[in-house]
């Protein structure tokens, strides 16, 4: 393999279709970002949108804003939005509440609609929340459910589903490894045995297509404060399939789910759309936000994206055998770009204080339990210059043993 060399990468940037996205960003000088799958950077009409909004629409106009600037409507306008992200309708996608609390909704949703089964299936590394999700709410009900968390490669699910599984509840990119699950697949199968598909979204919206709708995924939800960049918290998203949204119900029924909330009836009566899974006031601010996080993906294509990814991720994985060979870090994700996300893992003993000193030189990945060193890419503000500046940084460090500083192994507590 020839051998790569700084000049080979900036020759990839020049001719990279996707570099002036750059450019709508806020990217603070001399940091090199891993970190968009778990927080966004700050697009910079962001900046502009919550200043309009404080300025004239909350202060100016004050409460009319719920009406002259359509505020009520942001849940549906952004999840329209995020539609086209994940081959949805118009009206099957919502932005509302957190990413946990949409899980909740709709694997309640789901087993209200598969009521005479009693299993879940999920897998043990799924993000820990999705799991906390299950087990809070088979603890509610006297009807126990049996969930079951495969360890194998999810791909290798399906032995698993039979005549009682009630939901499948996946991640499409898994958090840690990076490994994605076959969404077509997977719900093919779950459909033919006639259980009920979860899938979260939230490792994969905003780096690869998909095709929801078609495939015919019956629930989904997703982050929109990594890929999306949507702001630190900022409200998740649900998708529910056409066919399913009228016939559902979730038991979080608040007023603004209700068919006619200001008629301020005493019994509810959930509209019969997707706003049924509203529950409580929107937090407007936050989906400003997002909203122009939104904004930067209407002209993209997604393919494009997912070509970008791939391609910075195989130089990524290509420099580090080249530069850091010697130095013990295990590939943790999928070695081959069909079944990787848009995240690189590595495995090695001494991740924390590595990724610590990292961060200290400007390097901003992240680190999980127990030894893994995470690296997001982000195709829309990433350069091939950054991954060779990083990669370089890395050998520094290991070389001149500078991650083995007391300073390096004080644990932060979000890590
Ligand atoms: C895959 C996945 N699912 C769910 C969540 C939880 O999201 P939230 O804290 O917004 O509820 C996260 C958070 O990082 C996540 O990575």
């Amino acid at each position: 393999m020839k051998t790569l060399k700084l000049q080979d990468l900036k020759n990839l940037d020049n001719q990279d279709p996707l570099s002036a996205y750059r450019e709508e960003f806020y990217l603070p000088k001399n940091i090199i970002y891993f970190d968009g799958n778990s927080l966004g950077p700050v697009p910079n009409k962001t900046k502009e949108n919550l200043n309009k909004t404080i300025n004239e629409e909350w202060g100016n106009d004050l409460i009319n804003s719920w009406n002259k600037a359509n505020w009520i409507n942001l849940p549906q306008a952004l999840g329209n939005k995020i539609a086209p992200l994940i081959g949805a309708m118009a009206g099957e996608v919502i932005v509302v509440d957190s990413t946990s609390i949409n899980l909740f909704k709709v694997v309640s949703a789901a087993l209200r609609l598969n009521d005479n089964r009693k299993k879940i299936l999920s897998e043990l590394t799924n993000f820990p929340s999705d799991l906390y999700i299950l087990e809070g709410l088979n603890g509610m009900s006297d009807n126990q459910y049996e969930c079951v968390l495969i360890e194998e490669d999810v791909n290798d699910i399906e032995k698993y589903i039979d005549s009682s599984t009630a939901v499948v509840m996946l991640s499409h990119i898994n958090y840690k490894t990076g490994r994605i699950s076959d969404i077509k697949k997977i719900t093919k199968y779950a459909h033919k045995k006639g259980a009920l598909v979860v899938w979260d979204l939230s490792h994969s919206v905003g780096v690869m297509s998909m095709d929801l709708h078609n495939i015919g995924v019956d629930f989904a939800v997703g982050c929109t404060y990594k890929h999306l960049n949507g702001g630190p918290g900022a409200p998740g998203f649900l998708y529910v399939h056409s066919d399913l949204v009228e016939k559902v119900t979730q038991p979080l029924s608040g007023w603004l789910g209700h068919i006619d909330p200001f008629a301020f009836d005493s019994k509810y009566i959930p509209a019969s759309n997707i706003n049924k899974f509203i529950c409580g006031t929107p937090s407007i601010l936050a989906y400003k936000a997002i909203e122009s996080g939104l904004d930067v993906f209407d002209e993209i294509s997604m393919e494009q994206v997912r070509e970008k990814s791939i391609h910075l991720s195989e130089v990524f994985i290509e420099l580090i055998q080249q530069e850091c060979g010697e130095f013990g870090f295990e590939l943790f994700s999928p070695n081959d770009a069909k079944h990787r996300g848009s995240q690189i893992s590595y495995k090695h003993e001494n991740a924390y204080p590595i990724m610590q000193s990292l961060i200290s030189r400007g390097v901003i990945g992240d680190y999980r339990e127990p030894n893994i060193l995470r690296f997001g890419i982000s195709p829309l503000y990433m350069r091939y210059e950054d991954i060779w500046s990083a990669i370089i940084c890395l050998k520094n460090i290991m070389q001149s043993n500078e991650w083995n500083s007391s300073n390096f192994k004080v644990r932060n507590y979000v890590t």
